[in-house]
């Protein structure tokens, strides 16, 4: 509260109100810049950290463009009127560019497409253990950058059922006693999670996330159900224990429950292909399924049990590479007709995609028109080929993202949920060190820092402007200067997406068939969500 509080106490009821009012929403901050030797982060500490209002266009007649850029742009804004004759310009980072290519965007807000269940990132047991390492006002900063309405609006979020490879060992319920078919052992909720619930609580208190939604997957059982006895390697689920595997994730849905976070879906399992055809480069806990068996188990044992227990969670299928996507569901389809049914949700990982085409998950969309379509996974430097450590400030990563987020996006996907949303420097920990990058660092040297990433305002431009709730819209742009996505939001208004991976800057043309023109232009390497009603 400020000083004038102390010398007119009448006043002092509306300083009260008023500094509630600043307490209870974030104002506006700018990212506080960093340079490393790959380009920029943001720097935020436990008393600093860059935050958005929501920039909505007050009226018809305003536009609202929000930018990040290579040269250090982090959603920056600028405005301008519809019908202007003149370019509103971008200003890049302490730069000016040549603006010497144009397109135009054409928008019909009459021709819709899918609508968005949400964004999301993952909470596993090491996002937990580096949260639980930093100060309270580190920790609060993280959780709203992520899930605030002024930080990137995250909706969704991904949990392990017991351990994943993102954890301090392999590990899972019931591991003893052995062979105990009715779980006797697993009664209460492991330490680890039960802290995970906590934070997650406090998430959603300081936050105000409305309607977070959790979705569950399991990565391994207790070595004894499988016919490898052990948490990696070539595996299947023994067939006596299919009943047990599905009466598990039911206890741990009401475990959860229990402690007061009610799950909003499951998957099948995390990638079932490591267990089969034994990825060379999955070192962690894995279950094997082919789709014919995985088929058999949702069909008699899943399916049955989920939907007497908890009729609402969905189940999400697949789970896995791109690759897999399509014939997953033929293959389960052909052996049990009503295994895909008991799946309202159909998700997939991004690793393979920049090999993989989208023609994979199109059949899949085409086949199965009604059911939810996310990404569940995706993070850089997950190859053997890819520099694994995080790259501080790395542009090109932020590219990859926007360039998969607009793909899945133009191809009918309801939303994207990546991986940890924060890890340590080396990028873990992780128990096998298959070690990767997140959108946002900490500091784990200081415990005083958190970098957020390009990566993080990458999904930041579609997370933030597009809520659970709108809907695609057409957006053709007439030459490959930018590419583009745009939705209709839930109040009325417009987000269309204009991403520049080139070198120049562009000149953009927004041809609205409903509002008119909105001319502006963009910054080199840069990606820009532009508002207006
Ligand atoms: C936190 O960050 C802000 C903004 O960069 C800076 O002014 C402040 O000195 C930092 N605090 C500490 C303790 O480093
Ligand atoms: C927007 O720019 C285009 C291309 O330069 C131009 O043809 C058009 O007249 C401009 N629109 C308005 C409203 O000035
Ligand atoms: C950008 O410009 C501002 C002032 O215009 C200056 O203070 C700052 O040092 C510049 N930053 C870089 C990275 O050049
Ligand atoms: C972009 O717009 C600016 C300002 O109107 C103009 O000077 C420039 O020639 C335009 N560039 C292209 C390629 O249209
Ligand atoms: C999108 O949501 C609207 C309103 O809830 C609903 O009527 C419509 O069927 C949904 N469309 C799709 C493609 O799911
Ligand atoms: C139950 O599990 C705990 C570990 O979570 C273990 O210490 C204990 O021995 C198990 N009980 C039995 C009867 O095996
Ligand atoms: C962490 O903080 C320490 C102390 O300020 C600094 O030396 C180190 O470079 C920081 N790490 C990163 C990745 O910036
Ligand atoms: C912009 O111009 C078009 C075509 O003249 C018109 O239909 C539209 O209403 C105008 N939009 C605004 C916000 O004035």
């Amino acid at each position: 509260m400020g000083e004038g509080c102390n010398y007119i106490e009448k006043l002092l009821a509306i300083c009260i109100i008023v500094g509630f009012i600043a307490i209870s929403s974030q104002a506006s901050a700018p990212c506080a810049l960093r340079e490393y030797k790959n380009g920029f982060v943001c720097v935020c500490n436990a008393t600093y950290c860059d935050y958005l209002d929501d920039p909505s266009p007050e009226n018809e007649e305003e536009f609202v463009i929000v930018s990040s850029s290579k040269a250090g742009l982090r959603f920056g804004t600028t405005s301008g009127k519809v019908n202007d004759t003149s370019f509103t310009t971008v200003l890049d980072y302490n730069k000016t560019t040549a603006r010497t290519r144009k397109v135009t965007i054409n928008v019909d807000r009459e021709k819709q497409y899918q609508n968005i269940t949400g964004f999301g990132g993952s909470f596993t047991g090491s996002v937990s253990y580096i949260l639980d390492k930093l100060p309270q006002g580190l920790q609060d900063h993280i959780y709203k950058s992520f899930y605030a309405q002024e930080g990137i609006g995250f909706n969704l979020m991904r949990t392990s059922i017991g351990g994943c490879d993102f954890d301090s060992k392999a590990w899972a319920y019931n591991e003893e006693p052995e062979n105990d078919a009715a779980l006797s052992n697993f009664t209460d909720l492991d330490p680890s999670e039960k802290k995970r619930i906590e934070q997650i609580k406090h998430l959603k208190e300081v936050t105000n996330v409305e309607n977070l939604r959790i979705k569950a997957a399991a990565w391994s059982p207790p070595p004894w159900m499988k016919t490898n006895n052990k948490w990696t390697g070539v595996s299947r689920l023994k067939e006596e224990y299919y009943q047990t595997w599905a009466d598990y994730h039911v206890r741990w849905i009401e475990l959860w429950e229990k402690q007061g976070l009610p799950i909003w879906a499951i998957s099948t399992g995390n990638e079932p292909s490591n267990g089969v055809i034994f990825m060379f480069f999955a070192k962690f806990m894995s279950l094997g399924w082919l789709p014919e068996s995985q088929a058999i188990w949702v069909s008699e044992h899943l399916g049955p049990t989920m939907r007497n227990k908890y009729k609402d969670v969905i189940i999400f299928g697949n789970d896995d590479q791109r690759f897999t996507f399509a014939f997953w569901f033929k293959m389960m389809k052909a052996v049990r007709a009503d295994s895909v049914d008991y799946l309202s949700g159909l998700s997939v990982h991004w690793y393979w995609d920049e090999i993989f085409k989208p023609v994979f998950i199109d059949i899949a969309r085409k086949e199965m028109p009604d059911k939810i379509m996310l990404v569940s996974e995706s993070c850089i430097g997950d190859k053997p080929w890819q520099k694994a450590a995080p790259v501080l400030g790395d542009w090109s990563r932020g590219e990859k993202f926007a360039r998969a987020f607009l793909q899945d996006l133009q191809h009918d996907f309801n939303g994207w949920i990546d991986w940890n949303i924060v890890l340590d420097e080396q990028g873990g920990p992780n128990y096998v060190e298959n070690f990767v990058d997140a959108p946002s660092i900490a500091n784990m040297t200081t415990l005083s820092e958190v970098y957020k990433q390009p990566m993080f305002y990458v999904m930041g431009h579609f997370s933030k402007f597009i809520p659970e709730g709108s809907r695609r819209v057409l957006s053709e742009r007439t030459n490959v200067n930018v590419d583009t996505v745009a939705f209709a939001r839930p109040d009325g208004s417009l987000a269309v997406i204009a991403f520049n991976s080139g070198s120049a800057g562009v000149n953009v043309t927004i041809s609205d068939t409903k509002r008119g023109q909105i001319n502006f232009s963009v910054p080199p390497k840069s990606i820009n969500t532009v508002l207006y009603n």
